[in-house]
């Protein structure tokens, strides 16, 4: 400040004591109070806050913590149901096989073709002990046979059906031949069709119709 300045001061008539009391109200009056400004956003941010919680809660709690996908329902069965539907299943897979590996012989139907394909419907050799039709299956079959009171002879029998590999594969389609079309022979399991294919492992030619015949089909009659 220049001397000039400060003789103008001096000179203007207040002392110190207006002077504060002057710049205390001015000071008011330019910057109105904000303590009551203050408060009012930390409140939003505060119920804001506390709502986005819940929110968050309660979308976890519905969404099955926040998984995108629905949650798999646990259907607790019966051993009855189990087991009905696991052979359900056996039966369904054994139709698919029988479709692809047979049926353009016996048909879908299982009632055979004319003179040259048997019936497995009905049939003696398909409700007989399982060990025949796995026989049958597993390395073919030639020569004169009865199936249901009818003799078949074809020319060249029936080729092994060398496409079905695995001992369930073949437990599969049998079980579906013996319960299809009003059949009603026991499942067979995939233990009986490893069995039959160890002990006929030296076999290499197609089985013989009659020999099969009198080991399998004898007995059953006389039942
Ligand atoms: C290429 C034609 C052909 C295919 C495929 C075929 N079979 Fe046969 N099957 C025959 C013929 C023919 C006979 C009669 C053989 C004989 O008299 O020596 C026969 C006989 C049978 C027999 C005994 C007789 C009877 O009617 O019960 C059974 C069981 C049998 N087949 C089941 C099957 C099953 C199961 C499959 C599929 C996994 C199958 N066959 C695939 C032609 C076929």
């Amino acid at each position: 400040m220049s001397n000039q300045e400060n003789n103008d001061l001096n000179n203007s008539g207040m002392n110190d004591e207006d002077m504060v009391e002057v710049h205390t109200k001015l000071n008011k009056d330019k910057h109105p109070p904000t303590q009551g400004f203050l408060i009012a956003p930390l409140v939003f941010v505060f119920v804001f806050g506390c709502l986005i919680f819940v929110c968050s809660i309660q979308l976890a709690h519905s969404t099955n913590g926040f998984d995108v996908h629905p949650p798999t329902e646990v259907v607790e069965l019966t051993d009855e149901e189990r087991e009905q539907l696991r052979l359900e299943r056996k039966f369904n897979s054994g139709k698919k096989l029988f479709t692809a590996n047979c049926a353009s012989c016996h048909q879908a139907s299982g009632l055979g073709l004319g003179d040259i394909y048997p019936p497995l419907a009905g049939s003696e050799w398909v409700s007989a002990n399982p060990e025949l039709i796995i026989k049958v299956i597993t390395k073919g079959l030639i020569g004169e046979i009865q199936v249901k009171g009818k003799t078949y002879s074809p020319a060249g029998g029936m080729a092994a059906v060398t496409n079905l590999k695995s001992d369930s594969d073949i437990a599969d389609v049998t079980t579906y031949v013996r319960k299809a079309w009003g059949n009603d022979a026991t499942e067979v399991t995939e233990d009986i069709v490893a069995q039959v294919r160890k002990d006929s492992a030296d076999q290499k030619d197609q089985w013989i119709g009659v020999e099969l015949q009198s080991t399998y089909l004898q007995v059953s009659s006389n039942e």
